[in-house]
């Protein structure tokens, strides 16, 4: 690089850092929850005050308009503060009705199950209310070991299944584990989609249960092989071994139907929902499980309580998970979202296929996945290896800054597998925004493959990173 180009670098990033500087924070945030985060947002330019947000549409206070494509990780399915999930909330508060008395039964969680376990169908029957994706994979853990009586769990590479002790015994990224151990024995992770592994594992009949997504999401939207689940529930009952499977952010219609393992004629032992259960307003979760598996837990009177938690079953809760129900079938936006994305990976494919960065399209319904890989190029494959050495996600984290700071999109790279840009809209998105959304990724991979402003940005992130 000549040092002119070094100089014109160099003054961009020290312009970007004066109006970073600029941002106000939220100082009580700062002082007393977590400053780090308010300094990532920071060095991302993305720490903007939001004004109010509407289905698809997040307003700030200085006027921005931002197109959500991240749906807080696929919690607002509905969109933001759908009315007839809100008029359900106040409709709730207004009747002041009996709320945590921990001495009663809570008919709207009844009403909840039951439909929750006519949609999952299948062999489910029950359902575990809690208020997290995590609380959801803790109680599958007991659950899985207190009916077959073993202890080992088995987990396929790439998970994100949670940040609990036990649901990260279940994820293989030193990352989310370093500093936390020891964290559960007896846990062995195969890879995703391979069946040889998962034999010779379930072979050992050491486990409990086998924990995966239907699509793995953080892992960079991986869907399984064809066949893959047949075989994976058919192995799993001969072996003794439960499939749980977890569909916090597949489930609730994000793929197309109620759970993506509908796309595959699966029927788990057990599914977990957590995120769109709340109508992106009340924590909510649900571990759904069959007959049997209810009774190896409660087995007596003396059980009936033996897992349990404060919040689970609340009127709240459970009124937020009935009103996102009826909106999302309602409204068919399940069939809905396997339309449209469909047609959004066709447009992508379409606008960014001949890009050399670009390797893949994939998804299914609203849940899609950019896969990036180095250019050959090497005017490009410099710079871009060069930003793989300093960070790996370095590279992905600039492509959501851009969209986000000059296209006014919002999305972000995957927690597991940060070369892989996930799509993933609330399903009420308007037809002519995903079009909004194909012009504004094309804009970005096109200053990455044409523009050093790509290149100066990189650098620019990766100095205020390292100085953190
Ligand atoms: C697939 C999956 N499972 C479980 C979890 C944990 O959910 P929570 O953050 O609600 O504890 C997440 C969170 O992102 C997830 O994506």
């Amino acid at each position: 690089m000549s040092r002119a180009s070094m100089a014109t670098l160099m003054s961009a990033i020290l312009q970007e850092e004066d109006q970073h500087a600029a941002t106000d924070v939220d100082r009580s945030y700062d002082d007393h929850v977590n400053p780090q985060w308010v300094r990532l947002l920071n060095v991302l330019q993305m720490n903007v005050q939001y004004d109010h947000c509407q289905g698809a549409e997040l307003f700030t206070a200085d006027g921005r308009r931002i197109l959500d494509f991240l749906s807080g990780y696929c919690v607002h399915n509905a969109g933001h503060n759908h009315p007839a999930i809100i008029a359900a909330l106040k409709d709730e508060l207004d009747r002041r009705g009996p709320a945590m008395l921990q001495s009663h039964i809570p008919e709207l969680a009844g009403e909840l199950a039951q439909k929750l376990c006519n949609l999952a169908g299948g062999r489910v029957r029950k359902a575990f209310f809690c208020s997290s994706g995590s609380e959801g994979v803790e109680a599958a853990i007991k659950f899985s070991r207190a009916h077959t009586g073993r202890s080992g769990l088995l987990y396929a590479d790439g998970a994100f299944h949670g940040l609990t002790c036990g649901a990260l015994s279940l994820m293989g990224d030193p990352f989310w584990k370093q500093g936390f151990g020891p964290l559960l024995p007896g846990t062995e992770s195969i890879p995703f989609g391979d069946l040889p592994s998962l034999h010779r594992a379930l072979s050992t009949q050491q486990f409990a249960a086998f924990f995966v997504e239907t699509v793995q999401s953080e892992a960079g939207i991986r869907l399984p092989p064809a066949g893959y689940f047949a075989e994976v529930q058919r192995m799993c009952r001969q072996f003794g071994t439960l499939l749980v499977l977890d569909e916090v952010q597949t489930g609730m219609y994000r793929t197309g139907k109620f759970l993506a393992a509908h796309h595959y004629g699966v029927e788990p032992d057990m599914v977990i929902l957590a995120k769109a259960l709340s109508g992106g307003l009340v924590p909510n979760g649900a571990l759904l499980m069959t007959d049997a598996i209810y009774n190896s837990v409660f087995t007596s009177l003396k059980r009936s309580i033996v897992h349990t938690s404060t919040f689970s079953e609340n009127g709240l809760s459970m009124r937020a998970g009935l009103a996102t129900l009826d909106v999302l079938e309602r409204d068919g936006l399940g069939e809905r979202a396997f339309r449209l994305g469909e047609q959004l990976r066709c447009r992508l494919r379409e606008e960014l296929s001949s890009y050399e960065m670009v390797k893949d399209i994939r998804g299914i319904g609203m849940l899609s996945g950019i896969e990036f890989h180095a250019p050959r190029q090497l005017s490009l494959r410099v710079p871009f290896e060069m930003f793989m050495k300093i960070h790996p996600g370095m590279f992905g984290q600039v492509l959501v800054m851009r969209l986000f700071r000059n296209e006014n999109v919002l999305a972000q790279i995957c927690g597991n597998n940060f070369l892989v840009l996930k799509v993933a809209p609330p399903l009420i998105i308007e037809e002519e925004d995903l079009e909004v959304f194909v012009r504004s990724i094309k804009n970005v991979v096109e200053t990455a493959h044409r523009s050093p402003s790509f290149w100066a940005e990189a650098l620019g992130l990766a100095r205020r990173v390292i100085d953190l």
